[in-house]
């Protein structure tokens, strides 16, 4: 029996416009219910799609995360979205550091860390990404890669804010590659993690926080990734984009 309430979110990327969202978001809805009070579930939408999920989840416990969130409170950032913003739209979570953004708008661990403060102080709940890539993995880097960013990335938080930040183990290259990690590989790695997590807050903290597996998690492979006894829930990219596909990753998970 797991310790922690399973945590599945749906990261949509760049897909989805706002009436697509909204198709999917009825189908989910109903979809959804009879599973909703075993586990934590949410979508992450594009910005633009946020409004229209908040009204169209109105009445279900399905949250809302947003894809990012600027590091800085308001004033003259063009093209950035505050905390304040996502919060007062209906927001729930923001996921900070994906590798995504690592990778192609040169955010470090510095920036993640600043983003998932500002996250936290402001009352939204992070969901802080960290990964290793093929070569680094290839070349025996991933424990001092994952160490790197989890001591970069999370720098300074509190008990309290820990318990509230959810860590996602994204290896790099199983992102939309359909290359999984396997269950031993994955479990490896979150048992690291909850190690540095105990190393840091104590184990009564590291027991608490949730440490989610992301990479080509489908219908296929969430009942046994769910199972390891350190992977608390799913980060879902591909496999989150249709309804059918997402409920039946989800039942599979917590069967
Ligand atoms: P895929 O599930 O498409 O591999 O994407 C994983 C991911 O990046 C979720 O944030």
């Amino acid at each position: 029996m797991k310790k922690r309430k399973l945590f599945i979110a749906g990261n949509w990327k760049m897909n989805k416009t706002s009436s697509e969202a909204e198709k999917i978001l009825v189908e989910l809805k109903s979809k959804l219910s009879p599973y909703i009070g075993k586990l934590n579930i949410a979508v992450c939408p594009a910005f633009t799609a946020l409004e229209t999920a908040v009204r169209v989840l109105h009445g279900s416990n399905i949250k809302l995360g947003s894809q990012d969130v600027s590091a800085k409170e308001s004033g003259a950032y063009t093209g950035e979205v505050s905390a304040k913003m996502l919060l007062d739209t209906g927001v729930t979570y923001a996921i900070v550091g994906h590798s995504e953004r690592r990778q192609y708008h040169n955010e470090t661990d510095a920036l993640v860390n600043e983003k998932t403060k500002m996250a936290l102080k402001s009352g939204l709940l992070p969901i802080v990404c960290i990964g290793e890539t093929l070569h680094e993995r290839e070349n025996g880097k991933t424990y001092d890669i994952i160490t790197t960013q989890f001591r970069g990335s999370l720098n300074g938080l509190t008990s309290e804010e820990m318990i509230k930040t959810t860590i996602a183990y994204e290896p790099v290259w199983a992102i939309g590659t359909g290359k999984t990690a396997s269950k031993e590989q994955a479990q490896e790695v979150h048992a690291l993690i909850r190690k540095l997590l105990t190393d840091a807050y104590g184990s009564e903290t590291a027991e608490k926080v949730i440490i989610q597996y992301g990479g080509s998690v489908k219908p296929e492979n969430s009942a046994e990734l769910m199972a390891q006894q350190d992977i608390d829930g799913a980060l879902v990219g591909g496999a989150s984009l249709d309804s059918e596909v997402f409920t039946n990753l989800i039942a599979n998970a917590i069967n």
